[in-house]
């Protein structure tokens, strides 16, 4: 089985005359001063949950975008600090970009445009020429930081996710024989025809072609790349090897569907830390005996948070019995505030919640508890152990790590998973209880299922799913990356 110890002994064997840099905007942990306090917390989002393990086990550079009011103060004099903080392991270089360029850069054509355009959920995508040269900026602010890192030695380059599909070009135009490149898209890709309205398509499918390997979630998303490129540019595609030739290079186009720690999270959620951090919350949220149902999403969207509140209040409609037994504890992480888009999706989440909890709350008993505040990462790993049931309702994810990280807390295997069969994960998946989260009946029905199935069921199928989880698992996918690229042959450890 892979394991960081494997991972590590590879890396050792075959990177040896290589550096290895990776770079999000997405930093993986913050300085922040909140409280009266100088802190540091872990950031949401799963590009994270899979690149932390990763890089505490290789030991690179990560090169992402400073977010914390606190960031520049603990930066050594290479604007470098070593973590995670409890046993430093990587080096963090962290780059800064001034407020003009990081509003197109990220709020803009980032979030604003290709994030729309790739997820397909329903909000309209937005181009404007300001702020994809904004995205020019702030995608040769990350190359240069990249190329500063690396010097003259020979590097491994990891670009992970659309924020940055430029910075692969300007890498290779400046150092294209030192320098390895793989880019990984963490969203889902979209087919043809919605790609289409990118007014900027040429250029950033161009980016994308730059680097020797890119890789995609799953292998939907790797072909619908593979059917743009045919139909966008002039290349020549190999259907063996698969691979593009554009312009006189080669790019191999991959699926590697993205993963979690499985041993460190089944570890810790099992731990008697763990379980005094559930007495904790529970006291500390009112929550007392009840049977909790854990969401835990960045408020986005995308991830079918309303659907989810509204197949929520069907679910008591229909079956009142269970009030007072149990608890909806949903993790909401603030992301993209400045957004109206983002505004709305707060607001209508509020009222959603107010008006399900008037509606069917009895005596201090409330059936939702929505919360923004941050809750560190092991807590919320303790608390998927401590939930009956977890719903991921996202209305298109290029994976989610939630459902993973959720059957990895699981050591005791039992818990049930609902989630949505639009999401990547729901691939490899296919023992949990899989919803459309437009259809709100059967979310509902879903819900009642998921907290009426037999033990013995339960335990079935979470023994299945985390047997899946153990053996693919996230040291086992920078495996397959790396065999890939550095053309050694991959082995099931
Ligand atoms: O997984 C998609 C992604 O945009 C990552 O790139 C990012 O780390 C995460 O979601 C969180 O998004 P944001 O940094 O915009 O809050």
């Amino acid at each position: 089985m892979w394991n960081q110890t494997v991972l590590q002994k590879i890396i050792h064997e075959k990177m040896s005359d290589y550096s290895l840099v990776i770079a999000s905007n997405r930093e993986p942990y913050r300085h922040v001063f909140a409280d009266g306090k100088h802190r540091i917390q872990r950031e949401p989002g799963g590009l994270v949950t899979a690149l932390d393990p990763v890089m505490q086990a290789a030991q690179g550079t990560w090169v992402a975008l400073g977010s914390g009011e606190d960031d520049r103060q603990v930066l050594d004099e290479h604007g470098k600090v070593m973590l995670p903080p409890e046993h430093p392991a990587y080096a963090l270089r962290r780059v800064f970009l001034n407020k003009e360029v990081l509003r197109g850069y990220y709020d803009g054509y980032s979030n604003e445009g290709l994030w729309p355009l790739c997820h397909i959920a329903y909000t309209r995508p937005v181009f404007r020429e300001a702020d994809w040269q904004s995205y020019l900026k702030a995608n040769k602010v990350f190359a240069d930081t990249i190329l500063e890192e690396v010097g003259n030695q020979k590097a491994f380059v990891w670009i992970h996710d659309f924020h940055l599909i430029l910075a692969g070009k300007y890498l290779k135009a400046a150092n294209a024989a030192n320098l390895i490149t793989a880019f990984f898209l963490h969203i889902p890709w979209p087919n043809p025809e919605v790609f289409q309205i990118c007014p900027q398509k040429k250029e950033i499918l161009e980016g994308f072609l730059s680097y020797d390997m890119i890789g995609f979630q799953i292998r939907y998303h790797a072909d619908n790349f593979l059917a743009t490129v045919d139909r966008e540019l002039e290349t020549k595609i190999d259907r063996e090897k698969i691979s593009i030739w554009y312009q006189n290079r080669e790019t191999l186009v991959r699926a590697f569907p993205v993963s979690v720690d499985f041993e460190a999270i089944s570890n810790h959620a099992g731990s008697s830390e763990a379980q005094k951090a559930v007495k904790r919350i529970r006291h500390d949220y009112g929550i007392g005996k009840a049977k909790l149902v854990i969401s835990v999403d960045r408020i986005d969207y995308t991830k079918g948070i309303p659907d989810r509140l509204r197949a929520i209040d069907l679910f008591f409609d229909k079956h009142p019995e269970f009030k007072e037994k149990i608890v909806f504890f949903q993790i909401g992480q603030p992301s993209r505030v400045h957004l109206e888009r983002f505004r709305q999706l707060n607001n209508e989440i509020n009222s959603l919640v107010d008006e399900i909890n008037w509606k069917h709350s009895q005596g201090a008993w409330s059936p939702i508890i929505f919360t923004r505040s941050y809750i560190p990462y092991q807590n919320i790993l303790a608390l998927y152990r401590d939930a009956e049931v977890c719903i991921v309702s996202a209305l298109h994810d290029g994976m989610n790590l939630v459902a993973k990280e959720f059957i990895a807390a699981r050591s005791n295997a039992t818990g049930t998973l609902i989630l949505s069969r639009f999401a990547g994960s729901a691939r490899e998946l296919p023992e949990a209880i899989l919803i459309n989260p437009y259809d709100t009946e059967s979310f509902a029905g879903a819900i009642y299922e998921a907290l009426t199935l037999s033990p013995e069921d339960k335990q079935k199928k979470m023994q299945k799913m985390r047997e899946t989880i153990a053996q693919q698992n996230i040291y086992r996918w920078v495996g397959k990356v790396l065999s890939q690229l550095l053309k050694f042959e991959f082995q099931e450890e």
